[in-house]
């Protein structure tokens, strides 16, 4: 098979051939970009002893040996397979923009139960790329191990949902962030060094006390409780926050480190406070990777390791702060699970955001299982997950939640600071309403 029969198939031929009836709108953008580069190299993680070393990189262990070699070989013997695969790494990770590869083939009439493993080769095809990528940076090995081991829970995943191993296509998207980003698993933790740029809170620091005070954003509404939704019938009383700032001051209403908003206006001269997490500044953006044991030392030595490691080798772009929003962050655990759980736990030690409700954000990761909870079927085998069901059969509605924890802060992780200054904040800085 020459290179020249590959190029020379239309979308509409590679899919035929898979005998799927999915349409070929997204599979066909950018095929004729994905031709430029040359699948030479790219082709090389279908040969055993590339996967193999992927693979071992990956945490994946041998029982996967016989499905991959089996739909490797497929690959490699039918044109319009090695066209997708081509296309298919070319949009994942050489595209200059993301391009998901949504609504793409599910390869089940073509390889049966190895229909994942297709897009497993893809997620493998990473390896070698963040390998070249930490390498250039200076990264040493131990931490490049670590990180690419996140293909392991693509696996699993795909096993949660489909009782077999693969890689849904939907997580590709994500995975390409490792291959190009500063993005690294340190300890039970990954961070990704970026701006903090999206949210409208606006986080201050009294100079001298080292006092935290959160600012929502302009505009805000709140529920009677502090909570947002996603959807206006969900409030019920409550208020629209305000946020001014001038040459001298500031003033609004401000969130507690539980995740609640409160109706509270405060008002801080800048003299005594500064502005430490607003638009552009670094932080680190945290993301958890599956597989429990989120002990407090876990996440404390994890926080100061990464504090060490950023210094270390991104010295002239310091971060502020650690970031993130996830289902990990929703207020609504520390009404749910016990005082003993370590998410509750590592909650306690955070600055805590409320984000919009929508009845499900993020139950994905706890249930595998999509879209609004539904009591009857969705599985209650772990204790985070009776928990969660039992509180939401009561009426509540579900939401995420947000965080962030100033890196300054890392030799105080496991004191609650956040929490425990909280009613010492209020005497340092003016009460002008509520
Ligand atoms: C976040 C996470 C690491 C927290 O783990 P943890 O609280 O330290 O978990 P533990 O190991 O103490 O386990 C506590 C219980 O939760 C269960 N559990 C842990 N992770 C679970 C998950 N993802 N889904 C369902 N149950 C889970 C455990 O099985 C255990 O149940 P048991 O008491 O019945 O034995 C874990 O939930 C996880 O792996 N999540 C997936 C990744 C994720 O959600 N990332 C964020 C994406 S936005």
């Amino acid at each position: 098979m020459t290179l020249d029969t590959l190029a020379s198939l239309s979308p509409e031929q590679a899919l035929n051939a898979c005998q799927e009836t999915s349409d070929t709108d997204n599979l066909a953008k950018f095929w004729e970009e994905s031709l430029s580069e040359d699948p030479t190299e790219l082709f090389c993680i279908l040969e055993p002893s590339q996967w193999r070393e992927a693979r071992e990189w990956s945490g994946l262990n041998q029982d996967l040996d016989e499905a991959i070699t089996r739909t490797a070989t497929r690959i490699k013997q039918s044109p319009e397979l090695s066209r997708l695969f081509w296309h298919a790494y070319w949009r994942t990770y050489l595209a200059p923009e993301p391009a998901p590869l949504s609504k793409w083939p599910t390869f089940t009439q073509i390889l049966g139960d190895d229909g994942g493993i297709f897009y497993l080769l893809i997620c493998l095809a990473s390896i070698p790329l963040i390998r070249a990528w930490h390498a250039k940076m200076g990264i040493p090995e131990d931490i490049t191990r670590h990180t690419t081991a996140q293909v392991h829970w693509r696996v699993h995943v795909h096993q949660g949902i489909h009782g077999r191993p693969g890689v849904e296509e939907g997580q590709l998207g994500w995975i390409r962030h490792y291959t190009r980003e500063r993005y690294f698993r340190i300890g039970r933790l990954e961070y990704w060094l970026a701006p903090y740029k999206k949210w409208a809170e606006r986080v201050y620091r009294n100079r001298e006390t080292g006092e935290v005070l959160t600012f929502a954003g302009e505009g805000t509404r709140f529920d009677a409780k502090g909570r947002i939704f996603a959807d206006e019938q969900n409030y019920q009383g409550g208020w629209i926050s305000t946020y001014k700032r001038t040459q001298d001051y500031v003033e609004g209403h401000v969130i507690h480190p539980n995740g609640y908003g409160t109706p509270k206006q405060v008002k801080c001269t800048l003299k005594d406070w500064e502005c430490l997490l607003e638009e552009g500044v670094m932080t680190l953006q945290l993301h958890i990777p599956f597989g429990g044991g989120m002990t407090p030392d876990a996440c404390r030595e994890s926080i100061q390791q990464a504090k060490t490691f950023f210094e270390a080798h991104f010295p002239n772009e310091p971060a502020v702060a650690i970031t993130c929003g996830s289902w990990i962050f929703s207020p609504q655990l520390q009404e749910c699970l016990p005082e003993t759980s370590n998410l509750v736990a590592f909650q306690r030690e955070l600055f805590l955001i409320p984000n919009p409700a929508n009845g499900s954000n993020g139950l994905f990761f706890v249930f595998l299982k999509r879209g609004l909870p539904d009591f009857k079927t969705w599985p209650r085998e772990t204790s985070v997950q009776r928990a969660i069901l039992e509180y939401l059969e009561k009426g509540h509605i579900w939401g995420d939640g947000r965080m962030f924890f100033l890196l300054a802060d890392a030799p105080r992780f496991g004191q609650q600071i956040y929490r425990s200054s909280w009613t010492s904040t209020e005497p340092n800085a003016e009460t002008t309403n509520g």
